[in-house]
Order: C-alpha cells, then structure tokens, then sequence
C-alpha cells in the first residue's frame, strides 16, 4: 500500500511575493460561502452549542461574516435563535431598562451608572410609557429620595412612535433634536427605545451580511437522521439563509440522502451546505447531491478526538487542497473547519482553496458565545465542548426526555454507550468577538499584502506554500525571550 502524505497549517509557510499593496485597507476580503451568498469577511462561526446562538450569529452578520446556529436545540428554539437574528434591528433596542414612576432619583442615578446609559424611559405597572429620565435631569437634583415622576420629562411632552424604519426613525430624532424615541403599541406601551447613538453605530458596520431585504443573515444546522426535514423546513420559513447539514463523517449514504431531500423540496428557497469531508470523493458526492458548498474537516478541531479515538482523518492543509480542487470543478466554495489557531492559519486556508474558514475555539470564549463566565482562581473563563463529547451527548440526553425520573438511568446507559469524540475544557474569557475578528482580519490582510493579492482569488493564484521542518516551526514562534505580552 502506498501511504499519501498529508500536511497542515504548521508544516508550510507562505512564500513573499513582490507587492504593490500600500496599505492593507486596500485589499478585498469578499469571498463565496456558497453558490449564491457572498461574504465581506471569509469567517463563519461554528455550529457548536458553546459558540453560536443568536447573539454571536448578530455579531458575526454585523462584522460581514456569518453565524451558524447550532442544532442541539429543539426546533421551536433554533427557529427562536434564527428569528432574533433575522428580526435583528441594530438601532432598536428590544428590552430597554425601565424604571416606576415612584422609584427615586437615587435609583435613576444607580441605573444611568451601571447600566452606562443617557436615559430611562418610565413606565407603569402596564408598561404605559409616562415618561423619560435622562442624565441630565438627574444631574443637578440634590435631593435623591425625590421621585423620577417629579423630574422627568412627562409623556404629554415626549415623542413616541409606532413600528418604523431606521431612515424615519431618523428623521423623526432629526426634526425634533431629541436623543431617544420609544416605540409604542396600540395602548402606549413600550415596545422597544431607538436612540440617536444606535443609529450612529450603525454607520460602523458598513460590511454587514445582509439579505435582499436588509435582513442580516443567519445559517442554522441540521442532522440526516429524525426530524432533519421537519426542522429544515420550520428554519427555512423563518427566512434562514443557509441550511447546514452537519454530520462528523458528511461522505456518508445518510448525508448524501439528506442533501438531496433538502434540496430536492426547498432547493429554490435556501443555500444547502454539507459537511464534514476531507476527500475528493467526498464533496464530489455531496455536491452531486445538490450541496451549495461543502465544508472540509475531519478531526482537526480544537476540541475534536475524533483522529486519535477513530484513527481517521486528514491533515486540514491537504484536506483543503484535495478538496477544493475537485469542488473547483463544479464551482462551488469550500469551507475550511477546524484547526484554525492563528491569523496566518486563516490566509494558509484560503490560499490552500477555500473560500471561507469556520471557527469554534477562538470564539467559545467571547462575550458572544452561549453560556455564562466562570471565575477560577480568579481568572475569567467560558465552557467549550466538541459536539461529540460526552457531556454534549449527556445533555441531550436531558433534553429528549420528559421522564426527570428516569433521567438518572439514561444518562448512565448514555455515558455506557457513548464512545466520545470530543473533550470538553475551559477557555479563558476574551470579551467581544469583534476584538477577535479585527486580530484575524488584520492578519489575513497583512498576508494578503505579502503576498501581492488584491483579493481573495488573486491570494490563491499568486500562493505559493514552502514546506518547513520542526525547527522552521520553532523559527517561527517567538523565541529566545521571555514574553512579557
Ligand atoms: P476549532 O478548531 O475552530 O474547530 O475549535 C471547530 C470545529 O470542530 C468540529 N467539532 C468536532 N470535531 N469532535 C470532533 O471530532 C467533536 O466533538 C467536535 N465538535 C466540533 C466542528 O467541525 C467545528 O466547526
């Protein structure tokens, strides 16, 4: 038997190509994810239940990637998670801070401060809007046992609104100078607070991933096994764009069936992408099969077992090289999942054929990724897992039964049963993925200019990889010092 040699990120170095960049503002990171959606950055959020929901997809969209929603929800909830992306208004803010009209100044003051914001909009009991108390009335008020309702500024004074678009709402601050506008059902209610600052911010995400209705975009995973339709169809009518269908070995009957069933019921209605494949075969098979692009990984994961419990795999650089040379055949995008450490890992990726890179760890421990922040000798953490681990497989467990009483016995037969293919550990916190994006896109622009590319397509013509040995590698890091940052 002849045995193929297979590389990864650490193995190869990019060679330097004569450059006429100026400035890495100046190259185009636009990119396919799939046939028909393209992308201002090339980063996709993982579909793992410590990465993304709602909050990380708004944030990836808003950044100009794309989030994944996982699948180990029940379909009512991954719907949810969908829709608050889709119903995602980055100027209105769904669940203002409130206060009562008999809460004191000293109250208002505390909220202004711990909540950092310019103003609060006082309701009653029925969520009647009666008011706002802002900074500013607060400000020069000594007496601090008074109650807002004496200072604030009363609702036959306010401005208010029905459900309206970003440019009218904006008119609307314009023309009466005023700083915030709350939105009102039919019965003076509030609904949601649009503030004058939203709207600036909103100037700042001028890449956002958005659909031809101005919707950000979202993508929601799938398995090939039990309700897989069902949930497809549930996702699509919530105007998902992207249906992911996800399974650890995606070269498989079950995945091939899958895709052709999605595709074949709801193909004109959404982007199909499968995975996971490290062959050729593999995404030959998945896009015959109807796939809008296929995603390459097969245990380079970060929290994946799968290469040492199964002795199955492809190193991820050779992966993505097999692959998207017989997806470029067909011309449909790779995706690039797993393994993704460093900014540099991401350049290699494309430069090697993919179109995009999916990324888990690196975004398990922000501000964005599901779960809370857990203090351990005093340092900040998150939880990540691989969906295969045993405490993954344990909690869906808990989640298909209705039986609590029986929840014991399951989850004993589970951990029997289960062989896992993935561990599960701390992350230290990192704050907002934003901070993270802006590192790894700075880091695939730079090799961008290195490499003399404009644009993404230019980056893979012009790449040319130089393999190295262990002490290239050792070059490579930081060295001879002792770090300090
Ligand atoms: P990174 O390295 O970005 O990789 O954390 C994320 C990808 O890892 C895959 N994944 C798994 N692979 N066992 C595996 O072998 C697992 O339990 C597991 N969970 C996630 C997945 O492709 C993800 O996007």
């Amino acid at each position: 038997m002849q045995i193929k040699e297979g590389l990864t990120y650490d193995d190869v170095l990019l060679i330097p190509k004569y450059s006429d960049i100026t400035s890495r503002k100046n190259v185009d990171t636009t990119s396919r994810l799939t046939r028909e959606i393209m992308l201002k950055i090339p980063i996709v959020s993982s579909n793992m239940d410590t990465v993304t929901e709602s909050a990380m997809a708004i944030a990836m969209a808003r950044l100009g990637g794309i989030g994944i929603i996982h699948r180990f929800l029940s379909i009512k909830e991954e719907v949810k998670e969908v829709t608050k992306v889709k119903r995602y208004e980055g100027y209105m803010i769904e669940n203002p801070v409130t206060m009562l009209q008999n809460q004191s100044v000293r109250e208002a003051k505390e909220m202004l401060e711990g909540f950092g914001i310019g103003g609060i909009v006082v309701v009653d009991e029925d969520k009647k809007v009666k008011g706002i108390v802002t900074r500013r009335d607060v400000e020069f008020e000594d007496d601090d046992s008074r109650s807002v309702e004496e200072i604030m500024t009363p609702r036959s004074r306010l401005i208010v609104a029905n459900s309206l678009s970003m440019n009218e709402a904006k008119e609307i601050l314009k023309k009466n100078k005023i700083e915030k506008l709350p939105i009102v059902d039919e019965k003076d209610r509030l609904k949601a607070l649009i503030t004058a600052k939203d709207i600036q911010k909103m100037k700042l995400f001028p890449n956002a991933s958005k659909d031809e209705k101005g919707r950000l975009r979202v993508g929601a995973a799938v398995g090939v096994k039990g309700d897989f339709m069902e949930r497809a169809e549930s996702l699509i009518e919530s105007y998902c764009d992207v249906i992911v269908v996800d399974v650890a070995h995606g070269h498989s009957m079950q995945a091939v069936e899958a895709v052709k069933k999605i595709k074949r019921n709801f193909g004109d209605e959404v982007q199909v992408i499968a995975g996971n494949v490290a062959t050729a075969e593999g995404v030959i098979d998945l896009v015959k099969a109807g796939a809008d692009a296929v995603k390459v990984g097969v245990g380079p994961g970060s929290i994946c077992t799968t290469r040492i419990v199964t002795g199955f795999g492809v190193p991820q650089l050779t992966a993505i090289m097999e692959c998207s040379e017989a997806a470029k055949d067909f011309d449909v995008p790779v995706i690039a999942d797993g393994g993704i450490r460093f900014p540099g890992d991401i350049t290699k990726a494309i430069a090697a054929g993919a179109s995009t890179v999916m990324i888990g760890g690196l975004f398990a421990g922000t501000e964005e990724s599901p779960g809370p922040v857990v203090l351990r000798n005093g340092v900040r953490y998150k939880l990540t897992r691989g969906m295969a681990s045993l405490s993954a497989a344990l909690d869906r467990k808990i989640r298909e039964s209705d039986k609590y009483d029986e929840v014991n016995r399951l989850l004993e037969d589970t951990a029997e049963e289960t062989v896992p293919e993935g561990v599960e550990g701390l992350i230290p916190y990192k704050g907002r993925v934003e901070e993270v994006v802006r590192q790894l896109m700075g880091g695939l622009r730079s090799g961008m200019s290195y490499c003399g590319a404009h644009n993404i397509e230019e980056l893979r013509q012009k790449a040319e990889f130089i393999r190295m040995t262990s002490s290239g590698l050792r070059e490579s890091l930081p060295h001879d010092i002792e770090r300090v940052v």
